[in-house]
């Protein structure tokens, strides 16, 4: 095992300003380090990313989420395991996929995107995050289980919320306090919803959610509203992030972007290699079942381990010229880039491989295809420059671009 003291800190901001280069550094000379401040074990490269989230041998849980995120959602899927984690990830996942994802939802993906590029399309310029990857995907989760989009500043606050007490690696204590109020205040709001759609169900998912049996037994209100809170968070930050970086990719790549403009079969190509290149999640945790012996070392029985996705999705060893964002890359593989026989890491693998993967693909394709069609000759805004927010989310801050108006 390396001490890493050379490596900058990932709490330290010169880490945040820009992971990349601390990622190689990992990757080569301190595969497994033992991580005081967040009394973890950080392992970066891809072979140890992989092995852990496919855990094979039974060797790791996911019950770190009791700290992570059960303080704010209450307990959600991400923390089962075996016949109870697969009848709950059951109740969700058609909505997400085939049949249901095609004739029900995308109609609600395709109205969301346009209601929010028609507020913008003629004025000739816009901040791709603020006035779009902020609000299309947690609108349309909001859609789809029949809450109402007025709320959508409430919604955004609280997914926000969340995800930062979800990262709160430093243990800010501002941080934690924001987390225990959206419990609170979403558990307000959401009850009386559920009480109401309990007694006149409608076609919505949280319809669906409140007359579903796990085993015989209805869902309680508190589960139900703890698994609204974890699409709510799991399904808008994560592709408010990914449709923000797409665009950043492709505005710094011209010739890409024209190539995805001439040729939309391309645009699953450039999410899959955003995915990899530019990943909406980079951290994600694990405990230990047993002692477990990575490349690096070994770590002990009872411990956290801090997966750097960011990390192993530019392991060289895996993709060749990592750092080189190219949608025509022949050793990633689209087609099985959005299931959890993927390659690159973004959605993690095994058993909580991203149930929303699908979802996120839709609303990608939908999103860039419609921007593309409303904003010609889009372009980044004179003088800017991206910068990207975050460690363990981490996407554009904002995308100021300009176009000709359209009507
Ligand atoms: C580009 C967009 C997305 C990314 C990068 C992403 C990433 C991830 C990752 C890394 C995990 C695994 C967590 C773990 O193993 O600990 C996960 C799980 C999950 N995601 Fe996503 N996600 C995305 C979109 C969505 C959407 C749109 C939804 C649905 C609204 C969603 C719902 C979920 C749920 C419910 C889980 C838990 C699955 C389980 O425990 O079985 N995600 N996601």
């Amino acid at each position: 095992m390396s001490t890493a003291q050379q490596l900058p800190d990932i709490l330290s901001p010169e880490f945040a300003a820009n992971p990349y280069p601390v990622y190689r550094m990992m990757r080569d000379s301190a595969p497994l380090i033992r991580h005081e401040a967040t009394q973890s074990w950080i392992v970066s490269r891809y072979e140890d990313v992989e092995r852990v989230f496919k855990d094979r041998g039974g060797q790791f849980t996911t019950e770190n989420y009791d700290w992570q995120i059960e303080p704010v959602h209450g307990r959600t899927i991400l923390q089962l395991s075996g016949r109870e984690h697969a009848v709950r990830r059951a109740l969700v996942a058609p909505a997400f996929r085939g049949a249901d994802l095609q004739d029900r939802f995308l109609p609600v993906i395709e109205r969301n995107s346009r209601e929010l590029i028609d507020v913008f399309r003629h004025t000739g310029r816009a901040d791709l995050v603020a006035d779009y990857a902020t609000r299309f995907p947690v609108n349309v989760i909001a859609d789809m289980l029949g809450l109402d989009k007025a709320d959508h500043d409430r919604f955004h606050g609280w997914y926000t919320s969340v995800i930062a007490f979800l990262g709160n690696l430093s243990g800010d204590a501002g941080v934690a306090e924001a987390g225990a109020r959206t419990r609170v205040e979403f558990a307000e709001y959401m009850f009386p919803i559920i009480q109401e759609r309990r007694e006149n169900p409608g076609e919505d998912l949280l319809s669906t959610l409140c007359a579903a049996e796990v085993d015989g037994v209805r869902m309680s209100d508190e589960d139900i509203k703890a698994f609204c809170s974890l699409l709510l968070a799991a399904g808008g930050e994560t592709t408010d992030k990914a449709i923000a970086s797409i665009f950043a990719n492709l505005l710094a790549h011209p010739g890409q972007l024209a190539a995805v403009r001439a040729d939309r079969s391309l645009i699953p190509r450039a999410f899959a290699e955003t995915l990899r290149y530019t990943p909406p999640v980079h951290m994600i945790m694990r405990q230990t079942a047993t002692e477990v012996t990575l490349s690096g070392g070994t770590i002990p029985s009872g411990a956290t381990v801090t997966c750097l996705i960011g990390a192993a999705n530019r392991d060289e060893s895996r993709y060749r010229d990592p750092d080189r964002f190219d949608i025509l890359r022949d050793d990633l593989t689209t087609t099985t880039a959005f299931s959890a026989a993927a390659d690159h890491l973004a959605f993690a693998l095994g058993r909580h491989f991203c149930v929303g993967a699908l979802l996120a693909k839709a609303e990608v394709e939908t999103g860039v295809g419609q921007l593309l069609d409303a904003l010609p000759d889009l372009r980044p805004d004179d003088g800017f420059d991206v910068v990207e927010r975050g460690v363990f989310t981490r996407g554009p801050q904002s995308l100021p671009v300009r176009f000709t108006p359209t009507a």
